[in-house]
């Protein structure tokens, strides 16, 4: 694939779908990383599955504060004179959280986490002022969630319907110089995804069935990412696309 000279900055890049997004960007010279995540430790051991390369940077950042992890966002670029030329929000919770124990604090959190924070993220990285016109390219990584319902899954199927809303209108609004899309995966294993699994009892029905591919890997959804960062993505643009063996055609 084709590729600019680009910095990506990639959250959730500590476990699961963003840490295969960052390996597979980490095989193309022109890229360098933006790594985040809460947890360290396992920033780091995405960044040495990266191959170590001493130009990927690492932010370990809570986003449960969406518009405070823009703020600090800017901090961090400006520290490090760093400008930011593609977005993959990959960060994302999914706890189980049926509407008859919902609570506030913990349905705010599943929003900030899943849907403001890239929001917030976005509107530091088209600021002029912190990031000149640097920004081209946008990933929102949504989920078949968007469109099919779960139980105990309300707030997360919402924050992820919240995603895509999002991308169709900043794809027009800051066209033609950003290209904004978004990934609707599937099922494919993660932390996340074991810990639903785990309780199958509240799903709606056992996660493999209807994959007509059969469950997938969080490679899947990183190949599809490189794609759309890619050069030969240049035409799309305010686009979700489905990454689901299959399971969204029936
Ligand atoms: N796996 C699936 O089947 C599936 C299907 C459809 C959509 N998705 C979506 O794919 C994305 C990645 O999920 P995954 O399956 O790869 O899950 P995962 O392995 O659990 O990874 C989640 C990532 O989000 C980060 N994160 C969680 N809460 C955060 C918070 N409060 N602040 C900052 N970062 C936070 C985690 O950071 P720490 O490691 O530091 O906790 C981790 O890097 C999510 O948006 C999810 O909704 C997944």
């Amino acid at each position: 694939m084709e590729f600019s000279q680009t910095r990506v900055l990639v959250t959730g890049a500590s476990s699961g779908i963003g840490r295969a997004t960052a390996v597979r960007l980490a095989k193309e010279r022109e890229i360098t990383l933006i790594l985040s995540g809460r947890d360290e430790a396992r920033l780091r051991e995405t960044w040495t599955l990266c191959g170590e390369r001493a130009e990927d940077v690492l932010w370990p950042r809570e986003l449960d504060n969406a518009w405070a992890a823009g703020e600090a966002l800017q901090e961090f670029l400006q520290a490090r004179q760093l400008s930011v030329q593609a977005f993959v929000h990959c960060a994302g919770m999914a706890p189980l959280l049926p509407l008859r124990l919902a609570d506030a604090e913990t349905a705010h959190r599943i929003m900030e986490v899943n849907f403001f924070s890239a929001a917030a993220l976005l509107e530091t990285l088209i600021s002029r002022h912190v990031n000149r016109k640097e920004l081209t390219r946008v990933v929102l990584i949504s989920s078949v969630q968007s469109q099919i319902g779960a139980k105990g899954q309300g707030f997360y199927c919402a924050s992820k319907a919240a995603l895509e809303g999002f991308l169709r209108a900043m794809a027009e609004e800051l066209g033609p110089r950003v290209r904004v899309n978004a990934i609707r995966p599937g099922a494919v294993p993660s932390r996340m995804a074991d810990e639903l699994t785990a309780r199958a009892d509240l799903l709606t029905k056992d996660v493999a069935e209807g994959y007509t591919l059969g469950l997938g890997m969080p490679e899947d959804i990183a190949s599809m990412v490189a794609f759309l960062l890619s050069e030969e993505a240049r035409w799309i643009t305010g686009q979700c696309f489905t990454v689901d063996g299959g399971r969204m055609a029936h």
